[in-house]
């Protein structure tokens, strides 16, 4: 198979291939309208110094870990999941929705996007041998995860990690639907500081344990959609 090309104006946005003889050129467009759309932005780095700063402030204090625990909501097997406070969330709400905003107009192909409401946030930290079984989140529509600190050293193992034949150790999985031929039923990403993705609630996720020691540091946000009228 010769190279994909981009498409141009004569063939209406279709990619084409090259057959082996590279005579011809095949109009081409992998067409997926089907399964859960997950957005991946970049959190300014504004935003990630303030919120390492706050969650800083919150586990330098007992009486504040406790305050603002939120692991009996979750199900991670991990150090600390701690609920994002009112200030942060205040300073930062709005590049939140606008972002979610951004998400729903494309999905639903609507201008007008739907009324919707960020919910609760809260921090994961999570240490060597820690893990987020496999779950989905509830009563929301969307959730999201945005990396905010990793161990120093980890570079070496997603290293290690790239070359293994199934890359694991301290990334994110997510999983939907049924294994099938040529099909695609999960999305393996490794965490990068910055990075925010935003997927639907019901898609099922799991993160994975490492070794190097420190702190791998994610903020998770549910966002509730308004579907109907009225
Ligand atoms: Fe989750």
């Amino acid at each position: 198979m010769g190279q994909i090309m981009v498409g141009n104006e004569q063939n209406e946005g279709l990619s084409t291939v090259h057959d082996k003889t590279e005579k011809f050129e095949i109009p081409f467009m992998l067409i997926r309208p089907f399964g859960p759309f997950i957005v991946k932005s970049r959190l300014p780095q504004e935003l990630i110094d303030d919120y390492n700063e706050e969650l800083e402030k919150i586990i330098k204090d007992k009486k504040l870990v406790k305050e603002f625990d939120w692991s009996p909501n979750l199900v991670g097997k991990v150090k600390h999941e701690l609920r994002v406070p009112e200030n942060v969330r205040k300073k930062y709400d709005g590049y939140f929705e606008a972002l979610v905003d951004a998400y729903i107009k494309q999905v639903v192909e609507d201008p007008k996007g739907r009324p919707f409401k960020l919910q609760t946030a809260w921090f994961v930290r999570q240490f060597p041998g820690e893990f987020n079984p496999i779950h989905l989140h509830t009563y929301c529509t969307l959730s999201s995860v945005g990396y905010l600190k990793l161990p120093k050293n980890i570079d070496k193992e997603f290293k290690q990690e790239s070359e293994s034949r199934r890359p694991a150790r301290g990334h994110i999985e997510f999983v939907y639907g049924v294994p099938q031929d040529l099909n695609s039923h999960s999305l393996m990403i490794e965490p990068v500081i910055g990075d925010f993705y935003i997927f639907p609630r019901y898609l099922l996720h799991t993160v994975y344990p490492f070794r190097t020691p420190g702190e791998r540091r994610s903020f998770s946000m549910n966002v509730s959609v308004k579907m109907e009228e009225g």
